[in-house]
């Protein structure tokens, strides 16, 4: 359901985020995060390595998926990681979005599909044929009727179980399920790190629709980390090879971060529980802070049910708020800047602004079930306009 909504309301750079489903499997895994490098014109994968390996000692988990990107709207976006399908392994780079379920890739039965990202890599298209270990999912399988409640009508044995998701942002992939070796990286005893594999089952793409078509910003296919069964988290863990919980560590200065899947034991985290049974990670946000003062906020305002509550989504680059806290927060930022004039630059609301905006502007505190807060500084909330270091804008 995520990815990139197209209307903006205020920009926060997320931080970290965890999240727990049920706990019992055996294994953990990490998995790094490296930035979509787009501003600088290609990307400097080496320097992300680099930048990430000296993070990854920082969390310890069980499975290891580096990623990159950068969550800032005038960069990329988005976050990716780089996994190995198949047998030979070949590497793909998939956005990493918890506000979706599947795993896909670009399918060789893709016409359209880019062969080169704007982002300064190759991207290659999966082919099971290829893969020793690859296989087509038909729609008589456990899998295809697991995930679509019951047999499909018209279903033989010879037809494939197909897939199609559409996307918060309106972009779109459809195509059939197929199953394969997906090699990541466990986390071994002694904080090492030695390649593991399970078999799971993902989409093939043979049409995109939207952006995802596009060859500017393009990537292999993206990995959803929601809560169903179809995830690739949930296949590792009914597998017994990893426990279903995991937590990500965004950069949003320099870009990049982590993705652990299992029990971090390193560092300590905070944690806030999730709402149960919400097809998203739901979270309870309590209240909101500007500057030390709480917000007065209408009653339930935070309230969590059927499209209401608090979302925690990699796949989206802004943090959307109601227009009544919207309207409060901004406010309060502003209190003391009465003077400021504003003008539009598409989504975004801009200001010319000379001077520190840490000290200038107040922090914004988010207050989340269980005493776990999280601190927004003016320099997360706004973001520089171009190269004038003096504009900065912010969603609106
Ligand atoms: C998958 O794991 C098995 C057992 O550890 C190993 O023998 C095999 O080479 C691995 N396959 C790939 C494609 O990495
Ligand atoms: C998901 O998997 C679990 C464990 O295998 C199973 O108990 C549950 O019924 C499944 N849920 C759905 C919606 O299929």
């Amino acid at each position: 359901m995520a990815r990139r909504p197209p209307a903006a309301a205020l920009l926060f750079a997320a931080l970290l985020a965890a999240a727990s489903a049920d706990h019992g499997a055996v294994e953990t895994g990490v998995f790094q995060v490296r930035r979509k490098f787009v501003s600088s014109g290609g990307g400097d994968i080496g320097a992300f390595r680099a930048h990430d390996g000296s993070r990854r000692g920082r969390l310890l988990a069980a499975a290891d998926l580096p990623l990159g990107g950068l969550g800032l709207p005038t960069d990329t976006g988005l976050y990716y990681a780089e996994i190995g399908i198949g047998t030979p392994t070949k590497r793909y780079y998939v956005q990493m979005d918890t506000g979706s379920d599947i795993l896909w890739v670009n399918c060789i039965s893709c016409d359209r599909c880019p062969h080169k990202s704007g982002l300064g890599f190759d991207l290659t298209l999966y082919d099971p044929k290829d893969s020793s270990t690859g296989n087509t999912v038909s729609c008589d399988q456990g899998f295809c009727s697991a995930t679509y409640g019951g047999l499909l009508p018209g279903c033989t044995t010879s037809l494939p179980c197909e897939y199609s998701v559409m996307y918060g942002d309106g972009s779109s992939t459809t195509g059939f399920f197929v199953s394969d070796l997906l090699q990541y990286d466990q986390v071994a005893g002694d904080g090492r790190t030695r390649p593991a594999n399970s078999s799971v089952t993902f989409g093939c793409g043979s049409q995109q629709g939207g952006d995802l078509g596009s060859s500017n910003q393009a990537l292999d296919g993206i990995i959803g980390f929601g809560q169903s069964n179809t995830s690739m988290l949930s296949q590792l863990a009914a597998a017994g090879k990893v426990k279903k919980i995991f937590s990500h560590c965004l950069d949003t200065i320099n870009g990049g971060g982590i993705f652990a899947i299992g029990n971090v034991v390193q560092p300590k985290v905070k944690t806030t529980p999730l709402v149960p049974n919400m097809p998203h990670y739901n979270v309870n946000l309590k209240s909101i802070d500007v500057g030390g003062t709480a917000l007065k906020l209408p009653e339930h305002i935070f309230d969590t049910g059927e499209k209401k509550g608090t979302i925690i989504d990699s796949g989206t680059t802004l943090t959307y708020l109601p227009e009544e806290v919207y309207k409060e927060i901004m406010v309060a930022v502003f209190a003391k800047h009465q003077d400021i004039t504003f003008h539009n630059v598409q989504d975004f609301l801009c200001f010319q602004y000379v001077g520190s905006v840490d000290d200038g502007f107040p922090k914004i505190t988010f207050h989340f079930e269980d005493d776990l807060s999280l601190n927004v500084y003016p320099h997360d909330y706004f973001f520089q306009n171009g190269y004038s270091t003096t504009k900065l804008c912010l969603g609106r």
